[in-house]
Order: structure tokens, then C-alpha cells, then sequence
């Protein structure tokens, strides 16, 4: 026998014939960049986030700033997530969907004076007193207003979040960010029916054409962490397991993005990405959707800090991103975005 015929390096031999023969390549317009907009900040007066280094919580001005940089530099989207005061926290995250909330004011100035896509994420979690991302058992009968905040200390152990009633005010909080001129509105919440309920109440009011980008495979990850702590929205009892996916279950991705997709769903999304290749996968092969996938921030946070302790060089961050897209993003949600905009 000849030494075989077919020789894989061939195709490997040169910077330039492994430019050509690429599959996979991440461009600028793949990026989402999630910002962190926080009320009460001073102008000038960025505020680290001590788990995920370089990441601040920025004022409005700061953020459509710190935005129009990144779109000179080539960015097309960003995923907008607030911050209310503390005290304005309640038991429904009323701050969620009120017109002049964090959120939609920084909505309203990044459509005025940047070119970029704003996506809000819709959820009540930074807004609810217990921080989680729906409506208390207890809460249940109490309505939109006239609640009383100490009851949020009293809460009995086997609470439960209710879904249908948590509905209505996520269809709110989705509301208000179309009025405020969201061009996508992105539900994190994993309530069942969400994506109806946000559809139905777009399309009553006008807002047949803003498209739904639903967090659809969102699983009940440990890599939320460093985001909890930036957005100081960790459930004050129990945990959101009850709600979000199991880390075991793929199938279950399936069904959760069949439903999103029959109740009006845009763009999916797998989150969190890197310990998620699999379900990323899945669901291209499965749905012809557009795809997105969340880069979260433990993911962002354990390859920063790897590079800075020098276990890893910067090369890790493309490696993880393409990994993304090579399983079949279209879309990634990262905070890498600044950095890989520098880059290419
Ligand atoms: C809350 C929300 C979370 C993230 C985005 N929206 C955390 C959670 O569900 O606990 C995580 C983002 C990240 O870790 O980067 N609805
Ligand atoms: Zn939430």
C-alpha cells in the first residue's frame, strides 16, 4: 500500500489555505452585548462589578456612551438589564413596568441617539423584593397595587411562584419596553405561556412587529452567579429550580422551544452556552429559527480569571466563542463583545 493518499494536512499548511478552508467564523453582527444599567448612578461613576472583571453597572448616559463606542466599533445589538433602587423593589417588581423605569428610559435614549438593535430582557427578578422571577403564592390576590412590603419577611418556606398569575405582569413589563421602543423584547422568566402572553399583548396595542426572542432552553445554572451579584437579584429564599430547566435534560429543551415557537417565539436561545453545546445543536437541527445563545457570566468570568491568574492565554476567548457558533448559534449573547470587536 501507498502512504495514503488523502493528507488532512495538506489543507492546514499555510495561514492562508486555513483562512479559506474556515468553516466557522464569528463576525461583529453575531454579538449581543449585555449592559448592566443601574438607577441612581452618577454620570462618570461606573461601577465595577466585583465578580466579572471589566464589567460596571453604568448610569444611562454612561451606557448610550459607552454603547455609541462599541457601534463605532462595529457592534450591531445590545440586551439591556436594569437595576432599580432598592427601596422601590416590591413584591409584583412593579419598577419593571413603569414607564419612566430604568429600563425603558435607557430603551428610549439608546433608540434616540444610536443606530444600535435594543433588546430588553423581560423578567421581574431585579425588581421583586424577593428576587424571584414571578408572582409569590402569597402575593397572589393582592393585584397591581396597594401591597405591603413587609410581608416579603414573612414568607413561609413552601412558597410557591405562581405561573399564570405572573403572566399578566410580564406582559407588562414587555409592554412597556415596546412603548419605551425596544426592537426585541427577550423573556428570561421560563414561565409557561409567557411567549403568548407577551404576543397577545404586543399585537393588541400595536406592536404586531416587534419580534420575540425568547430565553427558550434556560437552564437553572450555577453560572449565573457573577450576574446575580452584578444585578443583586439573588432569590432571597429558595432557589429558581422550580422554574428554570434541569442541567440533566435535553428532550425537555425540545418541548420547552416547540411551545415558545407555536406561541409566536421569534429567536430562540440555549442558556447558558459553553456546558450546553449539545442542546445548542439540538435545536438547529431541530427548528429553522433563528438561534441565539447566552455566553453568561460565569463563563465570561472563569476564562477571565484563568487568563489573569495565566492559566489560559486570550486565545480561550475565541476558542469558547466559535465553539458557540459552531454548534449552531447564530446569535451570542456575550460579554466578550468589546473585546472580540477589538479584535476582529
Ligand atoms: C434573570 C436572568 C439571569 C440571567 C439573565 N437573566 C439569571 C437567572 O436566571 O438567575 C443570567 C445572565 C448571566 O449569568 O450572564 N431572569
Ligand atoms: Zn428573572
Amino acid at each position: 500500500m501507498n502512504f495514503p493518499i488523502t493528507r488532512m494536512r495538506r489543507l492546514r499548511k499555510s495561514p492562508e489555505i486555513r483562512d479559506i478552508f474556515r468553516e466557522t467564523k464569528l463576525n461583529k453582527e453575531d454579538l449581543i452585548y449585555p449592559i448592566f444599567v443601574k438607577e441612581g448612578l452618577e454620570n462618570g461613576k461606573k461601577e465595577p462589578i466585583s465578580t466579572m472583571p471589566d464589567e460596571f453597572r453604568y448610569s444611562v448616559d454612561d451606557a448610550v456612551e459607552f454603547g455609541k463606542l462599541l457601534e463605532k466599533k462595529g457592534l450591531k445589538s445590545i440586551i439591556i438589564f436594569g437595576m432599580p433602587l432598592e427601596e422601590t423593589k416590591d413584591e409584583i417588581g412593579s419598577p419593571a413596568f413603569s414607564d419612566d423605569g430604568i429600563v425603558q428610559k435607557t430603551i428610549r435614549k439608546f433608540k434616540k441617539e444610536t443606530n444600535l438593535i435594543v433588546i430588553s430582557d423581560v423578567c421581574l427578578c431585579q425588581y421583586t423584593s424577593h428576587g424571584h422571577c414571578g408572582i409569590f403564592s402569597e402575593f397572589a390576590d393582592k393585584g397591581f397595587d396597594g401591597l405591603n412590603k413587609d410581608i416579603a419577611d414573612n414568607i413561609s418556606d413552601s412558597f410557591e411562584i405562581l405561573n399564570d398569575e405572573t403572566l399578566d405582569y410580564l406582559a407588562e413589563v414587555a409592554l412597556s419596553h415596546a412603548e419605551a421602543g425596544a426592537d426585541i423584547v427577550a423573556p428570561s422568566d421560563m414561565m409557561d405561556g409567557r411567549v403568548m402572553a407577551i404576543r397577545d399583548i404586543l399585537d393588541k396595542n400595536g406592536h404586531e412587529n416587534t419580534p420575540i426572542m425568547s430565553y427558550s432552553a434556560k437552564y437553572a445554572s450555577s453560572f449565573y452567579a457573577p450576574f446575580r451579584e452584578a444585578v443583586c437579584s439573588s432569590p432571597g429564599c429558595g432557589d429558581r429550580k422550580s422554574y428554570q430547566m434541569d442541567p440533566a435534560n435535553s428532550k425537555e429543551a425540545i418541548r420547552e422551544s416547540e411551545l415558545d415557537l407555536i406561541e409566536g417565539a421569534d429567536i430562540l436561545m440555549v442558556k447558558p452556552a459553553l456546558a450546553y453545546l449539545d442542546i445548542i445543536k439540538s435545536l438547529k437541527e431541530e427548528f429553522d429559527l433563528p438561534l441565539a445563545a447566552y455566553n453568561v457570566s460565569g463563563e465570561y468570568s472563569m476564562i477571565k480569571a484563568a487568563i489573569e491568574a495565566g492559566y489560559l492565554t486570550e486565545d480561550a476567548i475565541f476558542e469558547s466563542l466559535l465553539s458557540i457558533k459552531r454548534a449552531g448559534a447564530d446569535l451570542i449573547l456575550t460579554h466578550f463583545a468589546p473585546y472580540v470587536l477589538d479584535k476582529l
